[in-house]
């Protein structure tokens, strides 16, 4: 990781991140990277306790600061997502960073507990709770010239989606990739949607491409996935690497502008001609609506009033 000049105090210093997916992967090396730029505290959501913490061992020992934190949940579940936020709104009433990073792709159809598509759930719905459930605190910690910023992991992938509104879920036409294309331009839609919806001054919100990883993504697939997964070592980028642009958006002031927008390699990036449409990302959020079962415009324009009642 390239860190900013020796000169210049840490970029994270006394800040809080939050990232999702953090016992493994891309989030957790995102994780030891905001350490590393100097946050005061990163919490380390994972769906695992024991795996959750190893990561957090391991990241303490590498940068030798103990400032990270373990949460747990289940993100395909709505229950546990409104646990966890309520969780980190009571312990974090001031979060600089909300790093929306786990994510997966089934290659069979599955429902969550909830009874919902589990590659939508997870990729795409999650975000957008938790991100909601999450405005009071992410506008409490923005400070005049220093919005805070909400960061969504989307792919390149997205730019082979084929949405149809009307079978979001797709309980018709079924295929693993597509469920993960589609859950993909979600994010990118997500974020330009609340993009709209924010005082950049305040919160900016991005989408990105973190590279082809080597990560154990697609893995627990049976012998599908392995094979997928020795596919793609052969022309991954390391951990490390991927995690960059993730953890360069959390501070670079190149990245406190143009919210809504999606990157590559820390550059901004168009995404698909459907990833820049504006009335799709907006047919995308009251679908998503629909499926929450919640008026999001209600929620922002609540958390803003609450943000300026001080
Ligand atoms: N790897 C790539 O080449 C690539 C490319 C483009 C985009 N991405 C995106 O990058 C993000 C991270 O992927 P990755 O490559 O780091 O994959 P990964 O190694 O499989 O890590 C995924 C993380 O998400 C967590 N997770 C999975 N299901 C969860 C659930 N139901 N509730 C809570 N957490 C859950 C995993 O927890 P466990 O440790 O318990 O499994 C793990 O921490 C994803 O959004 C993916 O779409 C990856």
């Amino acid at each position: 990781m390239a860190l900013p000049s020796s000169a210049a105090p840490l970029p994270l210093a006394g800040k809080t991140v939050v990232v999702t997916g953090a016992s493994d992967g891309i989030g957790r090396a995102a994780a030891e990277q905001f350490v590393t730029l100097g946050a005061a505290t990163v919490v380390l959501v994972g769906r695992r306790a024991a795996k959750t913490e190893a990561a957090a061992t391991g990241i303490v020992a590498a940068t030798g600061r103990p400032v990270v934190h373990c949460e747990i949940a289940d993100l395909s579940r709505r229950d546990e997502v409104a646990a966890l936020a309520a969780r980190l709104r009571a312990r974090h009433p001031a979060i600089h960073v909300l790093a929306n990073n786990a994510g997966g792709l089934f290659l069979d159809r599955g429902l969550t507990a909830d009874g919902i598509e589990q590659t939508l759930a997870l990729n795409h719905l999650a975000y957008v709770q938790l991100t909601l459930a999450l405005l009071d605190p992410l506008l409490a910690a923005a400070a005049p010239g220093a919005p805070t910023r909400v960061l969504c992991v989307s792919s390149r992938a997205h730019r082979n989606a084929r949405v149809d509104f009307g079978d979001l879920p797709l309980a018709r036409g079924y295929g693993g990739w597509r469920a993960y294309a589609n859950s993909k331009l979600c994010n990118i839609w997500f974020a330009r949607a609340l993009a709209r919806r924010l005082d950049p001054a305040q919160v900016v919100v991005h989408s990105l491409h973190p590279g082809v990883v080597r990560t154990r993504f697609a893995e627990d697939n049976g012998p599908a996935g392995r094979l997928l997964r020795w596919v793609m070592d052969r022309v991954s980028i390391g951990a490390a690497e991927g995690a960059d642009t993730l953890a360069w958006l959390a501070w670079a002031p190149d990245a406190a502008r143009d919210s809504g927008s999606y990157w590559v390699r820390r550059t901004r990036t168009q995404p698909s001609r459907a990833g820049a449409d504006d009335d799709l990302a907006e047919q995308c959020w009251r679908e998503t609506d629909a499926l929450l079962g919640m008026d999001a415009n209600v929620v922002v324009a609540a958390a803003r009033a609450r943000s300026l009642a001080g």
